[in-house]
């Protein structure tokens, strides 16, 4: 998109309150079944003529163009020249889906064999009861979540655990606990270069050589990653690697070979059935467009306009994401990665500035604990913080007294922050109200609700995206902090002068470390 984009205009002013009275039928009209998601935004601050002008916009910005490039295998990541085709790794065989004039449906599915296959060996094998994934960012923040996620549908004998920090306390605490004989190591890394997943990989291999010998690796450890000679280079056997695509971003990678813990976990069928949540998702974003483009009967659109409404109309910096499943208590975590190396980014894919504010900061805790802490502030505090509710009808265990009580807890924060209370004579005990929110409910945490859920807020990324002109698919922020790290390094362990180059505040901190570093 070059053009600068137009904001439609501000919402009337008028209360939550005031608008729920003129509009009894508010939460009829303003829902929509996404697949088996029940999503309803009719606590946010829109009418129907404020929905209109945020569908002009979409439409204006191509949303509907712009989403059939990508599914065509565009180079919609201009700066980094890949196509983006995360889509592919969730449809079915018999669909075709190309880049560069290559199919890469069967690509997707013959990877899912080989996870598969290595899948039902280690369930299958009584020997192994531990599965440790050591990667960061989208190598972990996914399966790691989503390994959380989806316990209740675990196979019994294995435990998992998810190392990414290269502070050593990490991959430290978690060894401690472990049996090399019974432990598989799975190193996952798009790019094999990551310095915190080679060195906590190398950690690993050191640890398990010592008490196995060298000949144990290949049995106990698995790569995936898009980069086969690196690994050779590391010292797996690519014959115990499983690939992937430079068209699968990081942070939409979990449905690739990045699942593969996963998969291990929860079995091969319940991963295709969380590949079919997803892809389900991805048929109802794919219809929701009219042939000319229009968006207006696209729910997932209108989730992502009011987002853009909150953020550039509103002026609001923040949204807290509140999973009701303590299941999904890495979820917010897992958004944050998603959304914030997607869209936060201050220059459009052409090279100008944008002309407003993009990404907002994503946070947030599972219900109830959040109550207990933040709510203080979403409640009556100066800032106004949107908030998306996710919650399930029926919990993944028995007490369904439990489930009840965090339900109404749920709708409880949405009516407060909505409606509000007047405090009367005490001021401090005043509710203000009018605090967006948006409902996400499905019946039960599954698989396949899970695959839904994760590919509904993909794609309300991707259209925020697309209305602030910007490349959601590079994450060049990154990159200053790697490069002044591996600059750092030697200079924290040298007994050299520090280089006179190096700037004073970097250089005093680095003269303290020196001085209290021990050996
Ligand atoms: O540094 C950011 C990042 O590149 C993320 O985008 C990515 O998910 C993560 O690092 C891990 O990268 P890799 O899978 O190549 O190790």
């Amino acid at each position: 998109m070059d053009q600068v984009v137009r904001l439609p205009v501000t919402p009337d002013g008028r209360h939550l309150r005031e608008i729920f009275a003129a509009e009894p039928d508010r939460p009829v009209r303003h829902c929509a079944r996404i697949g088996d998601l029940h999503v309803d935004w009719s606590r946010q601050p829109i009418t129907d003529r404020v929905l209109g002008e945020l569908h002009a916009v979409a439409e204006d910005a191509g949303v509907a163009r712009a989403f059939a490039r990508m599914a065509s295998g565009e180079r919609v990541n201009v700066t980094e020249g890949r196509a983006v085709m995360h889509m592919a790794l969730r449809a079915p065989r018999s669909t075709v889906m190309s880049v560069d004039g290559v199919d890469v449906v069967p690509l997707v599915h013959e990877v899912l064999e080989s996870m598969r296959a290595t899948a039902n060996r280690i369930r299958s094998d009584d020997r192994i009861t531990d599965i440790v994934n050591i990667g960061i960012g989208g190598s972990d923040l996914g399966p790691a979540m989503a390994a959380r996620a989806l316990r209740a549908f675990s196979h019994p004998r294995l435990r998992s655990h998810f190392v990414s920090n290269v502070d050593g306390a990490d991959i430290d605490s978690v060894l401690a606990d472990l049996d090399p004989a019974h432990t598989i190591f799975i190193v996952v890394s798009k790019t094999f270069t990551t310095l915190e997943t080679l060195t906590n990989a190398r950690t690993a291999r050191s640890w398990l050589v010592e008490r196995l010998g060298p000949d144990a690796v290949s049995d106990h450890f698995i790569a995936v990653s898009t980069a086969a000679q690196r690994v050779a280079e590391f010292g797996i056997d690519p014959s115990a690697m499983l690939g992937f695509w430079d068209w699968v971003g990081g942070r939409y990678s979990i449905w690739s070979a990045v699942g593969l813990s996963l998969m291990i976990l929860i079995g091969p069928d319940r991963f295709d059935e969380f590949l079919a949540g997803a892809h389900a998702v991805d048929s109802a974003m794919t219809s929701g467009f009219g042939v000319d483009g229009s968006t207006a009967a696209n729910p997932i659109v209108t989730l992502a306009m009011i987002g853009i409404l909150n953020r550039d109309v509103l002026g609001r910096g923040s949204k807290a994401v509140i999973p009701y499943a303590q299941e999904l208590d890495r979820l917010p975590a897992y958004l944050q990665q998603l959304d914030m190396e997607s869209n936060g980014k201050s220059v459009r894919a052409d090279g100008s500035s944008v002309s407003m504010p993009t990404g907002p900061v994503i946070w947030g805790e599972p219900g109830t604990n959040g109550q207990h802490a933040f709510f203080q502030l979403l409640h009556q505090g100066t800032d106004v913080i949107p908030v998306d509710f996710i919650g399930f009808a029926r919990a993944n265990n028995d007490l369904s007294e439990h489930q009840d009580l965090l339900m109404a807890n749920l709708l409880a924060q949405a009516e407060a922050l909505a409606l509000g209370r007047d405090g009367g004579a005490e001021p401090h005990r005043h509710f203000p109200g009018d605090r967006p929110s948006t409902l996400v409910l499905a019946e039960q945490l599954t698989p396949s609700t899970l695959g839904q859920l994760l590919a509904l807020y993909e794609h309300i990324v991707f259209v925020q995206g697309v209305v602030w002109g910007i490349d959601s698919f590079d994450q060049w922020g990154v990159e200053l902090g790697k490069v002044l790290a591996s600059r750092i390094t030697p200079q924290l362990v040298s007994d050299e002068p520090i280089p006179a180059d190096t700037d004073p505040t970097t250089s005093a901190a680095i003269a303290w470390y020196r001085r209290h570093r021990s050996r």
